[in-house]
């Protein structure tokens, strides 16, 4: 392609998010510049989700913009809908050029060039190739938090899940090889790092036998490194050594992801989640009891086949036996390929709906009386960006909360705040996250100090 132009747009969650940092990065050792806009770049890339049956129709949305007339255009389906649907997708929109899933994306350069060469219908869709964990440097989104992934695929096998077959089975990085990212992260002046992996806890280092509480303890000890989360964990791995190593340092943040999907063991066990409720709950008591106050959030699906009024109020007690900091609730969505497709009594999507409002319901009660609970405190909070409307900076505790603040006193003076740690004074709490205001500025970031033009990068 005489011009290397390109855009880019990410669908679903964060791996698919960090995925596309490393794309950007082998694109731009490749002389690719990106645009804004897909109508100004001459390759165009959707990086996409089938998590949901909604997630997948937009990316086809997306695609059939393009049927009529991609003026010469490339057009290439990358992630989870590509993995899946393979080549039927250019049945679907034969104006696709390229559809390679995440496995395959260090066989990007090559397929571009194939493209290049005139060749159509490129696809990488082997799920067997070694690695995208090695692929050259990511190019972040972000100056102050970077995302790094530890493991990749998922061996689980829930009845409902499309992630094995998008993203393979479960495969770990060499901790060798996560501790120098993680080194280059910190050293490069990046405080905030969030551990990547479907079933992150899982992690089992193929060489040297880490286990990820020590990937974790090691990765909060280096110099440089003020706050390190990870995502998503899955309880049947989570065991009392990442608890202790949490204890054991302040860095490593107060905040555990731990989805449940349901609170009926019935439900659990055709679900096939490897854990009964109670199960589940000596997770969190086990949680519970760590001498640091830990916020938990979680998963749910409702209205799995075979859901009665019963399982489902088995979800509400669990949401009020546990009170969730928060929560991500997903009516579920039959997937192609999965075991819970055929199961019998689907729920009908009215009720569904219902049983959605009402679970959300709940949970908004929930977090405000845990959020109320913090006015008066002082937080520790991350500077993610500024609300112009309000004059308020957006800030992150280590309990993953909002907690948005203002500077009435003037003690910053101005000054760039993000990327920086401030002290900030709850002063009013909502269901959806915190208010407050600023007592002090911690730290402010290396990279914030040397660059005055830094709001111009974000
Ligand atoms: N339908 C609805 N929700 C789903 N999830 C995964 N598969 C489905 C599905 N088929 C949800 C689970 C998972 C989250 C990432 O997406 O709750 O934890
Ligand atoms: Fe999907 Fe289950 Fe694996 Fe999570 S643990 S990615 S829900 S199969």
């Amino acid at each position: 392609m005489a011009d290397k132009t390109y855009y880019i747009e990410t669908f679903g969650c964060q791996m698919n998010v960090h995925d596309s940092e490393k794309v950007r990065g082998m694109l731009a050792m490749r002389g690719y510049e990106q645009r804004a806009s897909a109508d100004d770049a001459q390759l165009i890339l959707y990086n996409t989700c089938s998590i949901r049956d909604k997630a997948e129709q937009k990316v086809f949305h997306r695609l059939d913009l393009w049927k009529r007339d991609s003026k010469g255009k490339k057009i290439g389906v990358l992630g989870c809908v590509a993995q899946h649907n393979g080549e039927s997708i250019f049945e679907t929109a034969p104006h696709v050029d390229l559809v390679c899933g995440s496995a395959s994306y260090n066989q990007l350069p090559q397929l571009l060039d194939r493209l290049d060469a005139g060749e159509s219908r490129v696809t990488g869709l082997n799920l067997d190739t070694d690695e995208t964990f090695d692929l050259p440097v990511a190019e972040r989104d972000n100056p102050h938090s970077a995302f790094l992934t530890i493991i990749e695929g998922c061996n689980k096998n829930c009845s409902y899940c499309v992630v094995p077959f998008t993203r393979g089975p479960e495969r770990s990085r060499s901790s060798a090889s996560v501790m120098e990212e993680a080194a280059r992260i910190s050293a490069g002046g990046i405080a905030d790092i969030t551990l990547l992996g479907q079933t992150v806890n899982s992690y089992r280092d193929p060489s040297a036998g880490w286990s990820f509480a020590k990937l974790l303890a090691a990765i909060g000890e280096l110099d440089g490194v003020r706050r390190v989360r990870f995502t998503t964990s899955h309880p049947q791995d989570f065991t009392r050594d990442i608890v202790e190593a949490i204890e054991s340092n302040e860095r490593l943040c107060d905040w555990i992801h731990l989805p449940v999907q349901s609170g009926s063991s019935r439900l659990l066990a055709s679900m096939r989640r490897t854990y009964s409720r109670d199960q589940y709950l000596r997770v969190i008591e086990m949680i519970k009891a760590a001498n640091r106050q830990i916020a938990l959030s979680t998963d749910i699906i409702v209205g799995f086949p075979g859901e009665t009024q019963q399982d489902f109020e088995e979800t509400l007690s669990l949401l009020q036996e546990v009170e969730y900091a928060s929560l991500f609730a997903f009516k579920y969505s039959p997937r192609k390929g999965t075991d819970s497709m055929d199961y019998a009594d689907h729920v009908p999507e009215e009720e569904k709906k219902e049983r959605l409002a009402i679970l959300q319901g709940l949970q908004q009660r929930i977090q405000r009386k845990l959020n109320e609970r913090r006015v008066g405190l002082v937080e520790d909070a991350l500077v993610e960006g500024y609300r112009e409307k309000f004059q308020q900076w957006i800030g992150r505790t280590t309990q993953n909360r909002v907690l948005n603040f203002a500077d009435p006193e003037g003690i910053a003076a101005d000054e760039e705040l993000r990327g920086a740690y401030c002290n900030v004074r709850v002063t009013k709490a909502g269901p959806n996250g915190l208010i407050g205001e600023l007592v002090s500025v911690e730290y402010r970031p290396r990279a914030a100090r040397s660059s005055p033009a830094l709001h111009v990068l974000q």
